[in-house]
C-alpha cells in the first residue's frame, strides 16, 4: 500500500516507518519538523534501505497538505502529527485543540476528497481518564479526560467515529497507546525529549547521561507493589508493528474500531528504574517527592481485542526496552 504518515519523522512515526518499508508498503511522510528534525530521514533509509518521500507541510497550511493528496494517490493514512506533552496543554490549550483538531479535521477533510478510506489514528490510554478499573478494555469507551492534550484524543475518536459512521465506506483503526518507551536495536533512531522530560524513561536517561542530578519519584504511597505508580510500558518498536497491523486491518475491513496497545503487564516506577540500572550498570540516584497532580496509581490494558483482531502481541520486556533506551542515549552522546 501507498501510506500518508502525518507526524513520520517524529518518535513513534520514525519507528512506524521503517517497519512499514520492511512490510513491504510504500511510506510518503508529511511533518512540519516542530518535534522531529530532517536527519531521521536519512537514519530511516541507513535501517530499511529506503529514503521515504517527504513533505515538509503543516496539517494546519490545508493546501500545503491538498498538493500533498493531489500529487499522490494514497491506499491509507497513519496519523501520528500532533502536540502531546499533557501540562503545555494545560497552559495552552487553544494551541492544542488548534493543531490536534483543527489539524486533524484539514486530514479528515481531504481524505474525503481524495476517497482515502482507511485510517490509523494515535489515540492514547489517557482516553480512560480515571473512571475504569484495570484492565481497561476498549469497551469501557470513552472515560473522562483530565487535561486538554486527552481531550484532543477523546474528541479525535468523536469525529473519527461519526465520520465512518456518515461514509460506510470507510476503515478506521483507533490505537489506544499505552507508555511507548525505548528505541530501535540499531540506536539510530528514538525519543529526543524537548526541555525537561515529563515522562519517566526519558527523565531516567537524562540522569545515566549526567543532565540531571536524579529521578523524581513521584509519589510512593499508591496501593501497588512498592507504592509508586504502576505503569504498562511498550518498546517502541511492538508499537510500530501494531501499526503496520493496524493498517493491513483498516484497509480489509471496514468501520471502525478501538484497539489497545500495550503488554497488559505493568510495571513501577521502582522496577524501571531496576530495570534501567541493569542497562546501564551502575545504579541510578532518585528520591521520592510528592505526588504528581493527576497521576493515577495503576494503568494497563487488557490486550484481548488486539490479539483477536490483529493477532498482535508485545515481545519485548521492560529489560529489552530499558537496553535499547539506554543503547539510543549513549548514541546520542557520542553524536
Ligand atoms: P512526536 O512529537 O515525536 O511526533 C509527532 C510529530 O508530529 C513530530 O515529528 C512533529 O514535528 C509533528 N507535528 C506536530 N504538529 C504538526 C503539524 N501541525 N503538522 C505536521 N507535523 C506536525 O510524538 P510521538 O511520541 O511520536 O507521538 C505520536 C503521536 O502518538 C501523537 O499524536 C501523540 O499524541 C500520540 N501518543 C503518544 C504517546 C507517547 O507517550 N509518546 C502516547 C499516546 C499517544
Ligand atoms: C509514568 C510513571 C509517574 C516521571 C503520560 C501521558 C499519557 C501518555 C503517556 C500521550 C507515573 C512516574 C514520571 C518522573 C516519576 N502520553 N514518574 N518521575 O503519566 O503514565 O502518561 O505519557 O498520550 O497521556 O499522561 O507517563 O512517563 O509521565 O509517568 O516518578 O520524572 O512514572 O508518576 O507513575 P504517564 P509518565
Amino acid at each position: 500500500m501507498k501510506i500518508l504518515v502525518t507526524g513520520g519523522t517524529g518518535y513513534i512515526g520514525s519507528h512506524t516507518c521503517v517497519e512499514l518499508i520492511e512490510a513491504g508498503h510504500e511510506v510518503v511522510i508529511v511533518d512540519n519538523l516542530y518535534n522531529s528534525s530532517k536527519g531521521v530521514l536519512q537514519k530511516i533509509e541507513t535501517i530499511s534501505g529506503v529514503l521515504p518521500k517527504f513533505y515538509e507541510t503543516d496539517i494546519l497550511d490545508k493546501e500545503g497538505l491538498e498538493k500533498v493528496f493531489a500529487e499522490n494517490k494514497f491506499d491509507a493514512v497513519i496519523h501520528f502529527a500532533g502536540y502531546k506533552a499533557v501540562g503545555e496543554s494545560v497552559a495552552i490549550p487553544l494551541t492544542y485543540y488548534e493543531n490536534n483538531i483543527a489539524g486533524s479535521i484539514n486530514l479528515y477533510q481531504l481524505m474525503k476528497k481524495y476517497e482515502v478510506r482507511n485510517l490509523v489514528f494515535s489515540s492514547s490510554a489517557t482516553v480512560y481518564g480515571d473512571d475504569f478499573e484495570v484492565p481497561f478494555k476498549e469497551e469501557y469507551g470513552l472515560g473522562t479526560t483530565t487535561n486538554p492534550y486527552g481531550t484532543t484524543k477523546k474528541m479525535n475518536e468523536m469525529i473519527i467515529t461519526d465520520m465512518d459512521k456518515a461514509e460506510p465506506e470507510n476503515s478506521s483503526v483507533l490505537l489506544r497507546y499505552f507508555n511507548p518507551i525505548g528505541a530501535h536495536s540499531s540506536g539510530l533512531i528514538g525519543e529526543i525529549p524537548n526541555g525537561i522530560p515529563n515522562n519517566l524513561v526519558p527523565y531516567i536517561a537524562q540522569v545515566v547521561s549526567g543532565q540531571r542530578d536524579y529521578l523524581r519519584v513521584w509519589g510512593n504511597d499508591y496501593d501497588t507493589v512498592d507504592g509508586t505508580g504502576v505503569r504498562d510500558y511498550i518498546h517502541v518498536v511492538d508499537l510500530a508493528k501494531a501499526h503496520v497491523k493496524a493498517i493491513e486491518y483498516a484497509a480489509a475491513h471496514k468501520g471502525t474500531e478501538v484497539i489497545n496497545i500495550g503488554t497488559g503487564k505493568g510495571y513501577s516506577v521502582l522496577e524501571v528504574l531496576h530495570a534501567y540500572e541493569k542497562a546501564c550498570g551502575h545504579s541510578i540516584p532518585y528520591k521520592i517527592m510528592e505526588r504528581r497532580p493527576g497521576d493515577i496509581a495503576v494503568c494497563y490494558a487488557d490486550t484481548k481485542k488486539a490479539e483477536k483482531l490483529l493477532g498482535f502481541k508485545a515481545q519485548y520486556d521492560i529489560e529489552q526496552m530499558c537496553k535499547d533506551s539506554y543503547n539510543f542515549t549513549k548514541k546520542l552522546e557520542i553524536e
